[in-house]
């Protein structure tokens, strides 16, 4: 087994809040292990252009509140070429880096694996850091807890003003491709219906339980919509039941990006925390190709391939069976 004495830090893709945490566990317990630290700037971009800076234990003092990351982050396409991948190697080797952290989502993952194939003699262990929640192998990811509560806030003001006004809102929330936020935040907010990417949801069927909900007197009703569901947005979704529901002046909000800001709630400090000082003793252990993911309240570890390939919201069948029985 080779003994890894520089390790880097980076975080891809979207921000999540938590991320900050997960840095400062990796800095400190890279340093009580004896090892050198190097921050890298904006992921992958970072990489490519050798922006990267030693750190010590006080360039993350005062970070675990901070929403973001200290790090910066960006979508590397260049990243994706074989080019890009052997500019990243070479920097990393003329630093004498041997490991890496990899802070991020679905697409931080895909490029790790990648360039792990590519060269094995760099290793990596990914976090889970997407406020998605859609990774395999980590019953949450970073940043989904802070994401989710801010949309609840958001969505418990709007039924104040929905519930004064009779009105019918459409509110959409993020999730390109993961109905996590938008599930969880309807069976909190008590939302009369809500639209995923996973699942098919008829239109007709939708304004059938809008007239039955005002037929059993609901004075306001919110139907919350994952970005990514598959008709075509929130707009054309309000359209289409706007032309059958008179009862109701309907409304839409966007809630956008303000879901992925703020301080990270305690349950993501101590997961970024917990899972950050995962990484390190995995890369130490010398594991490589792996992600650090919380299940059933143990530090596991799941592979790379595994956690893109497979699908936790699977399982959650039963949570959608429970929000449309609880909402009615
Ligand atoms: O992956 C996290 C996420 O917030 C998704 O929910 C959303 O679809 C996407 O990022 C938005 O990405 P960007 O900030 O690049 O527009």
């Amino acid at each position: 087994m080779q003994k890894i004495s520089k390790l880097a830090v980076l975080t891809s893709g979207g921000d999540a809040p938590g991320m900050n945490p997960c840095i400062r566990a990796v800095v400190r317990t890279a340093i009580y292990n004896g090892l050198n630290v190097v921050g890298v700037k904006q992921g992958y971009k970072g990489l490519i252009e050798n922006d990267m800076y030693d750190m010590n234990k006080r360039s993350v003092s005062n970070i675990l509140n901070l929403g973001g990351t200290i790090l910066k982050t960006a979508r590397c396409l260049e990243f994706r070429t074989d080019e890009g991948m052997e500019t990243a190697y070479q920097n990393l080797k003329a630093q004498g880096i041997d490991a890496l952290v990899v802070i991020g989502g679905d697409g931080t993952f895909t490029g790790a694996l990648r360039f792990s194939k590519k060269y094995p003699d760099i290793q990596i262990i990914g976090v889970p850091g997407t406020i998605d929640n859609d990774l395999y192998g980590s019953t949450y990811t970073l940043g989904f807890d802070t994401a989710t509560n801010t949309v609840i806030e958001a969505i418990d003001k709007i039924r104040d003003t929905a519930d004064a006004h009779d009105r019918l809102f459409f509110i959409e929330v993020m999730g390109r491709d993961s109905g996590a936020i938008a599930l969880r935040a309807g069976i909190s907010c008590g939302a009369e219906a809500i639209l995923l990417p996973e699942v098919e949801t008829a239109i007709d069927d939708l304004i059938a339980s809008i007239k039955t909900g005002h037929l059993n007197k609901k004075s306001s009703s919110i139907v919350i919509v994952a970005e990514g569901d598959k008709h075509g947005g929130v707009y054309d979704i309000a359209k289409m039941v706007e032309k059958e529901v008179e009862h109701y002046d309907i409304k839409v909000t966007i809630l956008g990006h303000l879901q992925r800001g703020g301080s990270p709630s305690s349950f993501d400090r101590i997961l970024g925390s917990r899972l950050g000082f995962a990484a390190v003793n995995a890369l130490i252990a010398g594991e490589t190709q792996h992600m650090v993911g919380l299940r059933a309240n143990e530090i596991v570890l799941t592979s790379l391939e595994e956690a893109l390939t497979s699908h936790e919201f699977k399982l959650e069948d039963d949570l959608m069976q429970m929000a449309h029985i609880l909402s009615i």
